[in-house]
């Protein structure tokens, strides 16, 4: 069987993950690829750091020109993670003609057209399945399976570290502070959570799936976002009273040829197979014209699981398979979908006040969301404390523009402490 080399640029998790693949499932891999697969080269920092296993002598380099400048090397699959050297290695290496295949999002979600021009331009292959949802393989779905189509909206979990932490103060009852913790001393959360925590990381991966799934480019800076930080217990508690959960979902719509996009922490009917996805798990639910309701569940992160989509790349290299949709070709072949405003979409929310307990307190906010044209779906107070009284409302659908004028003036009354908590609700119809 022909031999392939092929090289590393990373040896972190994935990376490890990407190797142990390709020793464990040898036989599968040559069978399904048709070649006998060698990892020539691995990229990393530091060559003599101690490793858990055992590696071929010579392997391992700190040097890029080892492999750019390796004409038998066809394959450059980037696991380094970042943004411009990441970029740079990668262009490198498709100007000296090798495919690429990269699980890395951010740099898909600012560059991709530059990225797919070059590849085209050179004739190589850009796989990149593993950017999004690790081990779930919807880039393919939204790619090939689906193409018969029209996508009308994604829904998505598909950040494992803020499920995670989410899960656990559902389940547990834990605090933010104490999830946030347990999923650092697990290696979900990096020690600083930023990119997962205020939902940069979903946001990317929803800019990724949502330029492929409508057809158009999708700048993350249109995304609207907002993280888990301020989910507290109380709300949990209160949402769990309203039959919902909290789940931070990733959400795009297409109506009217106008894209709904936002990332944000939303309560969700407890009944809906999404509340159950728990721990670091991703799920993502597609909705075709033809197909109707999908919905993925796997693993979004981890050594195994993403380096299978990794691996999944390199074999449909090597079989040459139908080029993966580039966004460059889509947006050749659409029109521009404008995104909307955020505050000209529309949700049911939650809202949850802390007053003053006096008389007229609630029949003022109850006027003020009237005359906003907000209508209350239900309400609930909690025991009286010595200085405050917390109510919770759900609203009917709203328009946003709506319920954040319905705030600045229940703000500004007298008998409002605080307007605690704004959470919008997906109620999947
Ligand atoms: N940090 C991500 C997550 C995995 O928690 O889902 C990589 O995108």
């Amino acid at each position: 069987m022909e031999k392939v080399k092929i090289a590393i640029l990373g040896f972190g998790n994935v990376g490890t993950g990407v190797w142990k693949i390709l020793q464990e499932n040898k036989k599968e891999i040559m069978k399904r690829s048709n070649y006998d697969i060698e990892v020539a080269k691995i990229l990393v920092n530091d060559i003599n750091k101690k490793r858990d296993f055992e590696l071929p002598a010579g392997i391992l380099t700190d040097n890029i020109d080892d492999i750019i400048n390796d004409d038998n090397i066809k394959i450059v699959v980037e696991l380094i993670g970042g943004r411009d050297q990441a970029k740079e290695y990668m262009i490198r290496a498709m100007k000296a003609k090798k495919h690429i295949v990269t699980a890395n999002k951010l740099v898909i979600a600012n560059w991709s057209e530059e990225l797919f021009r070059i590849a085209e331009d050179e004739n190589v292959l850009f796989y990149y399945e593993a950017s999004v949802a690790g081990g779930i393989p919807i880039i393919r779905e939204i790619n090939e399976s689906l193409t018969a189509n029209r996508i009308e909206g994604i829904i998505g979990i598909i950040n494992g570290t803020t499920n995670y932490i989410l899960s656990k103060m559902t389940i547990e009852g834990i605090s933010f502070e104490e999830a946030l913790k347990e999923a650092q001393d697990k290696g979900f959360a990096e020690a600083d959570p930023t990119s997962d925590v205020d939902a940069f990381d979903a946001v990317y991966k929803l800019a990724i799936m949502s330029s492929l799934a409508f057809g158009t480019k999708v700048d993350h800076d249109c995304i609207y976002r907002e993280g888990i930080r301020n989910i507290s217990d109380v709300d949990i508690e209160y949402a769990k009273q309203f039959g919902y959960t909290i789940k931070l979902l990733a959400i795009a719509k297409e109506e009217n040829n106008k894209l709904e996009l936002r990332v944000h922490p939303t309560l969700i009917p407890s009944t809906h197979p999404m509340a159950n996805v728990n721990d670091a798990f991703n799920a993502i639910l597609i909705k075709g014209n033809a197909v109707g309701e999908l919905m993925l569940y796997g693993q979004g992160a981890g050594d195994l699981p993403t380096g299978s989509a990794v691996v999944g790349d390199i074999i449909s290299i090597l079989r040459n398979n139908v080029k993966p949709s580039e966004l460059k070709e889509l947006n050749d072949k659409v029109d521009f979908k404008e995104v909307k405003k955020s505050e000209d979409n529309e949700s049911e929310f939650y809202i949850r006040l802390n007053v003053k307990d006096r008389a007229g307190v609630l029949g003022d906010t109850a006027a003020i969301f009237g005359s906003n044209n907000v209508s209350i779906t239900s309400l609930t107070q909690d025991v009286v404390h010595k200085e405050y009284v917390l109510l919770a409302f759900i609203t009917h659908k709203s328009a946003e523009k709506n319920i954040r004028n319905s705030i600045k003036q229940i703000k500004e009354l007298a008998n409002v402490n605080e307007v605690e908590s704004i959470i919008r609700i997906e109620s999947f119809k």
